[in-house]
């Protein structure tokens, strides 16, 4: 079955992105794009069809569209982004998911990042970072469990999603960064912790075998690969100055309809 890959334009408005844990410094707009450019034909050569929604230019977070939307098999949920200047951007991509989803939407007042979702096989967790609530994770509970999935949440520190700090490996073992997320939230799940000199590499996008790694983090990767692990990398260097990791720039989903 074809592998779509959703992505958005990075906005020239990027730089007044919104930050958490990031000093503001310059994005350069063309910078940023140009390796959004390279970040859509790592996933090209990894087997996806790309398919690039319209732009939001007045949105600066509008490229990283994991947040809007979590996709599974058997549904979709359009999230509520936690930050107020990011709601704009759900219906488009509501819009671009309607042919191959059924969807549900969170709803007010709770929020849901769809970056602090994190999925191992039938298990999420929802980070409850600043943008998520556990109102939002129970929302997810109420439309998920009629398909067995099992929710929970989980305390993070110092990282704006989850995913900032854990990624789910293909083999059901996760990445992750100790000094942001407990590795005992992970029961059963075995985990191998990023390089203590890369604690931004926990952040890695998986598409079928292969786990693409930043170039920021060669350490990391180094450690993916001997542990058996085929990896590829891109540079998203101008991407992370506005606190945007490898999945979220992309909604990667097995091309089933409704
Ligand atoms: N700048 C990414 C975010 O705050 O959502």
């Amino acid at each position: 079955m074809p592998r779509i890959a959703l992505t958005r334009p990075v906005p020239p408005s990027i730089a007044q992105c919104e930050l958490t844990h990031l000093a503001r410094e310059p994005i350069s707009f063309e910078r940023a794009a140009a390796q959004h450019d390279l970040y859509e034909a790592a996933l090209r050569t990894l087997g996806c069809q790309v398919t690039r929604i319209a732009g939001q230019p007045d949105h600066p977070d509008s490229v990283f569209i994991e947040d809007t939307a979590l996709v599974l098999d058997e549904c979709a949920v359009i999230t509520r982004p936690g930050a107020a200047s990011r709601r704009g951007e759900v219906d488009l991509v509501a819009e671009a998911l309607t042919p191959w989803r059924a969807l549900h939407r969170l709803e007010a007042p709770d929020t849901l990042d769809g970056g602090d979702v994190l999925r191992v096989g039938k298990r999420l967790w929802v980070g409850m970072s600043s943008r998520s609530t556990a109102g939002g994770a129970a929302q997810l509970v109420k439309f998920l469990a009629p398909f067995g999935y099992r929710v929970s949440t989980a305390a993070l520190t110092g990282a704006l999603h989850l995913k900032t700090a854990v990624s789910a490996l293909p083999d059901g073992r996760v990445l992750l960064n100790p000094a942001m997320v407990g590795p005992s939230l992970f029961d059963g799940t075995s985990h191998i912790a990023v390089h203590p000199d890369e604690p931004m590499a926990g952040n890695v996008l998986v598409i079928g075998d292969t786990v693409l790694c930043p170039a920021s983090a060669p350490r990391t990767r180094e450690r993916l690969e001997s542990s058996g692990y085929a990896t590829a990398r891109v540079d998203a260097s101008e991407l992370a100055k506005a606190e945007g990791g490898l999945t979220c720039c992309s909604l990667v989903f097995d091309a089933r309809t409704p």
